[in-house]
């Protein structure tokens, strides 16, 4: 009986809200790409199959290395050999929980192989979005590589989507790039990675940025427009940026209509994973009130509009 309650939080799990996530960072890896492994065990330059104790870790000579690099290589060395073994385990774990979701009638939602095919191209879904990197040099590193964290979030999310949105990374010729250098086999992600402006790509007539700052709430979405996401955290160092880059360069802009539905004395301005979730909520069918309640993390107080007009 305590393994099907394993089995029944497992479910669970696999079923926790994006707000979960946030609070509790999880390392991200493309969830259709098997490069992954390889990524860490590269580590290792001279490991040969037999298993010998490499020479180099990282480039450094095994006698050269800090206290701090020679405790991660141990831990290498461990995972190394205990691997295979939770690997098994955990595909043991995954058949059981797949069988046990068949049997109890568990919508365990698609599969790696389903989702492999749900690509950019063969999605019925052709709203645009933009994630506009000309940001890099008023970041420092840190914020630069959490702005790039939360492009893999957003690429995960798009992955895992059966009907993925178009996704554009713009401006992707800086800082940013050599950060995302950093994560093997990215070019062959579905991602459309281009090195122009915004401008440069799309008719100015479909853009719109998007922007707290507007007065325009988005009511619903267009398959004919591009949503341009500013690629920026800034701390609110740069407030009103975009919405001023969107007037200067003469195009649209919008905010989510969290006013239209909820009242919240916090200040509206979402990461550009939170906007990114809450547009691919809403182009799969969600409203924009179900969306944002649901992408919007529980700590933020949003209070339906509608228990506050009753209540005076
Ligand atoms: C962390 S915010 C950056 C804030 C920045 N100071 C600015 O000028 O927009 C990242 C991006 O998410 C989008 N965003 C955040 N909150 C939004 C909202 N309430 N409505 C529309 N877009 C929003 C914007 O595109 C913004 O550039």
């Amino acid at each position: 009986m305590s393994e099907l309650n394993n089995l029944n939080l497992d479910i669970e799990e696999k079923k926790q809200t994006f707000d979960d996530v946030v609070e509790k960072p999880q390392e991200i890896v493309n969830p259709i790409d098997d490069t992954q492994e390889s990524v860490s065990e590269n580590k290792f330059e001279s490991l040969n199959t037999n298993e010998e104790k490499p020479t180099l870790f990282n480039g450094v000579e095994i006698s050269q290395l800090t206290k701090r690099q020679l405790k991660k290589y141990r831990r290498m060395l461990k995972w190394n050999k205990t691997k295979k073994e939770k690997r098994a385990k955990e595909r043991l774990k995954l058949k059981s929980k797949k069988i046990f979701a068949k049997e109890n009638n568990i919508d365990l939602g698609p599969s790696r192989k389903q989702l492999k095919m749900c690509t950019m191209d063969s999605s019925p879904c052709k709203t645009t979005v933009v994630i506009d990197l000309s940001f890099d040099d008023l970041m420092i590193d840190k914020d630069m590589g959490k702005v790039i964290k939360q492009i893999l979030r957003i690429y995960t999310e798009n992955r895992r989507s059966p009907t993925p949105m178009q996704l554009y990374i713009t401006n992707f010729n800086g800082k940013s790039k050599i950060e995302m250098e950093k994560h093997n086999g990215y070019e062959h992600w579905d991602i459309n990675f281009r090195s122009e402006n915004y401008l440069d790509v799309f008719p100015k007539e479909k853009l719109i940025y998007l922007t707290s700052e507007s007065d325009n709430d988005i009511m619903e979405l267009s398959q004919d427009k591009v949503y341009i996401i500013g690629g920026l955290v800034d701390h609110n160092a740069h407030k009103g940026l975009c919405y001023k880059t969107a007037i200067e360069q003469g195009i649209s802009h919008g905010r989510l209509p969290i006013t239209e539905y909820f009242y919240t004395k916090r200040r509206k301005v979402f990461t550009i994973n939170q906007v990114f979730e809450i547009l691919l909520r809403v182009s799969e069918g969600k409203s924009f009130k179900d969306a944002l309640e649901l992408v919007l993390p529980k700590r933020i107080n949003i209070q339906p509009a509608e228990t506050l007009k009753s209540s005076g």
